[in-house]
């Protein structure tokens, strides 16, 4: 059988915001499979905030996205055709194998994550019982190292990470308070996700608004964003805290992110310092598995609560992913294929 297989190319290395023609629709037909091959069809692609950092031709701890390549992401989909003893059709399965419908793969490649068999949505995959919530879950343990009765800060607390976060922080026993744009985010985050506070930090008064719910000053800020959010939080922080450097999201479209103040300088220039460093979930990938299964138990008790943003249609990713970076989505922004 034949599939087409259509695919997002990168054509261009965007300056500011990606714009459309940052990308190329591409066709290709995929047909007969080798031994020890699976073909997936793709039922959700995850848009995600690190892909525009992906987009730009600088060093970091991943490699660029190629030019003329599938741009760079991750996938949930079902096996429709196996040569594999390893996967049947039917299997449900993430892929880190970039933007397209279909992927043809070697069943031992690294970059498939076969989904547990669960009643559970098959997109949650890709935010709070995938990447995301795993970020979370290690940033929060290995990097902020939360006590009880502590105050944990954590920004874009709507979105994939920032939910997982504070009711991750709330199980622990700390003093959970959410920075969020908006007060419908806010109301979010405080009435269904049970934070002790949100902080809108688009409402004029974020110095005060933060300093009157923090009056034990802040233990851990989980940083998800930078900028003025960063500034906030900095004179709060206590002796002894800690700032694990998730991301930092409002910077991401800025032009030399060599003249900017980023975290690290915010952070660095502290006195005391506060214990602080940038992570990368897959520092932790020998304990993917273990995370996974901690956080689809709290999903499964009705312990963790999300929401997605499931936007229809392939050809809609690149608006998706330009509303992640301007805040229009709402908890995980999805592409349902
Ligand atoms: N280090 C790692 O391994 C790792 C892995 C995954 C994600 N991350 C990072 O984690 C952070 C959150 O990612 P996510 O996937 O959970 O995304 P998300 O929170 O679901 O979506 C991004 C959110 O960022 C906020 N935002 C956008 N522009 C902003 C601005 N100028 N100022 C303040 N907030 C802004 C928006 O929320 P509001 O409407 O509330 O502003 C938006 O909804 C990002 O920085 C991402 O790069 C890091």
């Amino acid at each position: 059988m034949e599939y087409k297989n259509k695919r997002y190319l990168l054509d261009k290395r965007p300056v500011g915001m990606p714009e459309d023609d940052c990308w190329k629709m591409n066709e290709e037909i995929i047909s007969n499979l080798n031994k020890n091959e699976i073909l997936i069809e793709v039922k959700y692609l995850s848009i995600d905030p690190y892909m525009r950092g992906r987009m730009n031709d600088s060093r970091s701890y991943a490699a660029p996205a190629k030019i003329g390549e599938p741009m760079t992401g991750e996938t949930a989909g079902v096996v429709v055709e196996s040569n594999s003893k390893l996967f049947n059709i039917g299997d449900k399965v993430c892929a880190h194998k970039g933007w397209q419908t279909y992927i043809k793969a070697k069943d031992t490649d690294p970059a498939l994550l076969k989904v547990p068999e669960t009643d559970i949505g098959l997109s949650s995959f890709l935010g709070t019982l995938g990447m995301p919530g795993r970020t979370a879950y290690f940033g929060l343990n290995r990097v902020g190292k939360p006590k009880s009765g502590e105050t944990l800060v954590v920004s874009a607390a709507s979105g994939a990470v920032g939910t997982v976060v504070g009711q991750l922080g709330k199980i622990y026993g700390c003093y959970v308070v959410g920075i969020a744009g908006g007060q419908e985010k806010c109301s979010y985050v405080k009435d269904v996700l049970q934070f002790d506070e949100c902080i809108d930090y688009k409402s004029g008064n974020l110095d005060d608004d933060l300093k009157k719910v923090c009056p034990n000053g802040i233990d851990i800020y989980f940083e998800n964003v930078g900028g003025p959010v960063s500034q906030a939080v900095a004179p709060l922080l206590n002796n002894g805290s800690r700032v694990p450097i998730c991301g930092f999201i409002s910077q991401y479209n800025e032009q030399d992110m060599m003249k900017i103040e980023t975290p690290f300088h915010v952070f660095g220039s502290l006195e005391p310092k506060p214990e602080h460093r940038f992570f990368v979930v897959t520092e932790w990938m020998n304990e993917w598995e273990k995370a996974t299964q901690e956080i689809l138990k709290l999903v499964s008790e009705g312990k963790m609560r999300y929401r997605e943003t499931i936007t229809k249609g392939f050809e809609n990713a690149p608006q998706a992913l330009r509303d992640v970076l301007t805040g229009r989505n709402f908890g995980k922004q999805i592409i349902e294929i």
